[in-house]
């Protein structure tokens, strides 16, 4: 499968460090959304390990989900040039706007620091953002 290929790469890139598991599962984590049991069998595989060695470290800690997170994701950038341009006012609108239902992602620069606050749903990126704007936003992600 594709996914098998890309774990496969991901693997081939850190396996030749010591303690590749840790750095292996954050990057399936990163491209996948969640290290299922699929992934663990590959990863398992790939490193010959047992399974159970594998599943015990990926729920051992928190940053790992066993399954891809639902919602519609939309990323806020809180780096300095957009906290600089009062992203950090536009936060409390923005969970509340997103309540249960959004997840809210911090990320660092999304390359748009003269026109912050900026934020990126799938490929639509959104700027000067405000209380309002966010929340429409997010009400529309
Ligand atoms: Fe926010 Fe660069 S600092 S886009």
């Amino acid at each position: 499968s594709s996914k098998e290929h890309k774990i496969g790469e991901i693997i081939a890139e850190h396996h030749r460090r010591e303690g590749p598991l840790l750095p292996i599962l954050h990057d399936v984590q990163e491209e996948f959304g969640c290290v299922d049991t699929e992934s663990e069998a590959i990863i398992a595989k790939g490193l010959n390990l047992s399974r159970a060695d594998v599943h015990g470290v990926v729920s051992f800690y928190h940053d790992y989900s066993p399954t891809a997170d639902p919602r519609p994701v939309v990323q806020i950038c809180r780096a300095e040039a957009c906290k600089a341009r009062g992203v950090e006012q536009i936060i409390d609108a923005a969970k509340a706007a997103a309540g249960e239902r959004v997840a809210i992602k911090t990320v660092y620069c999304l390359g748009l620091c003269s026109a912050g606050p900026a934020a990126r749903v799938g490929d639509d990126l959104h700027i000067r953002l405000d209380n309002q704007s966010v929340s429409k936003l997010i009400e529309n992600a």
